[in-house]
Order: C-alpha cells, then sequence, then structure tokens
C-alpha cells in the first residue's frame, strides 16, 4: 500500500478519530521500522522472562538432577521431549499460564500477588521464544 492510500483509510475511516500524534507516527513510521521495534518489544519480554523463570521455577524446572519438575517431566516423557523446560521448543504461553495459575500434580499454582500477569506473560514468552524467532 502507497502513502497515498494510507493517508486516505486514516483520514476517512475511523483512524479520523485518532489523536493527532499517532496518526502521523503511524503514517510515516515505515512497516520495516514497525517490525524492528516489535522484536525489540518481543525481546525486552523475553529477556525480563528468563529473570523471572530463574527466580520463580529454576529451582525445580533447571536442568539435571535434584530437580523435582525436571525429574518429573523426564519420566512423563521419556525422552520424547527435553525434559527441562527451558529447552522445550513446544510450549505456548497460554499454556504456560494455566499450569502457573492452576499448578500440576506436586507443582504449586501462583497467585497474582506473587508472579502478577505481565510478568506470567514475560515468563510465557521466555519459554516459548524458539516460536518468536
Ligand atoms: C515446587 C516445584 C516446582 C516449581 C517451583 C515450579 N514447577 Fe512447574 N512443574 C513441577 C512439576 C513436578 C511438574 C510436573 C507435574 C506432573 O507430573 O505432571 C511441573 C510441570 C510444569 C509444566 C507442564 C509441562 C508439561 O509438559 O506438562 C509447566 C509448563 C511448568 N511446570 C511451568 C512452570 C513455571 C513457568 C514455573 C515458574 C513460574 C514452575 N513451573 C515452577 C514443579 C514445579
Amino acid at each position: 500500500m502507497d502513502l497515498q492510500n494510507k493517508t486516505a483509510i486514516v483520514t476517512g475511516g475511523p483512524g479520523a478519530m485518532m489523536p493527532f500524534g499517532s496518526m502521523v507516527s503511524w503514517v510515516a513510521l515505515p512497516r520495516g521500522a514497525v517490525l524492528a521495534q516489535d522484536r525489540a518489544q518481543d525481546r525486552a519480554k523475553i529477556a525480563s522472562g528468563k529473570v523471572l523463570y530463574q527466580q520463580w521455577c529454576v529451582s525445580c524446572h533447571g536442568a539435571g538432577p535434584g530437580h523435582p519438575g525436571t525429574q518429573a517431566l523426564d519420566f512423563r516423557y521419556k525422552g520424547a521431549l527435553p525434559a527441562a523446560l527451558e529447552d522445550r521448543t513446544n510450549l505456548t504461553p497460554d499454556f504456560v499460564k494455566v499450569v502457573v495459575r492452576n499448578g500440576i500434580s506436586v507443582m504449586p499454582f501462583f497467585r497474582k500477588t506473587e508472579i502478577s500477569d505481565s510478568e506470567l506473560a514475560e515468563i510465557g514468552a521466555y519459554l516459548s521464544r524458539s516460536s518468536l524467532k
């Protein structure tokens, strides 16, 4: 879509209601810059998710022996999936959220006062980072 068409949509459609500042930046930012901004946001989310994961999860889900979560998942998947959560490539933020809010077997659930929704989304982004790249 060329700039003229974009401008026509912004001024003619619901975009006409947008505050002047956001209208200008939307028209002015080339698509590549918008995508780069998204990727930078993803990277920031993943980085803070990693820190939170180390704080809340790694005691049970770290690699190697002595981690009850890793041991339980090793027993469950028997090598079909990696036992350490950080090595998995099939986790989604939604699945991580359901498990963390409800708990599973001996894994306790976590309250929003412990891990907020946005923090949990960051942990989910970290554990599903392979699908974001
Ligand atoms: C007290 C130990 C413990 C802590 C802390 C813990 N977990 Fe777990 N987690 C487990 C165990 C044990 C299982 C396997 C339960 C089972 O046998 O199904 C598990 C399972 C899971 C699963 C399911 C994996 C699958 O394939 O079914 C996810 C996802 C998960 N944990 C995420 C997390 C996240 C994220 C955190 C940190 C916020 C966390 N866990 C903290 C012990 C823990």
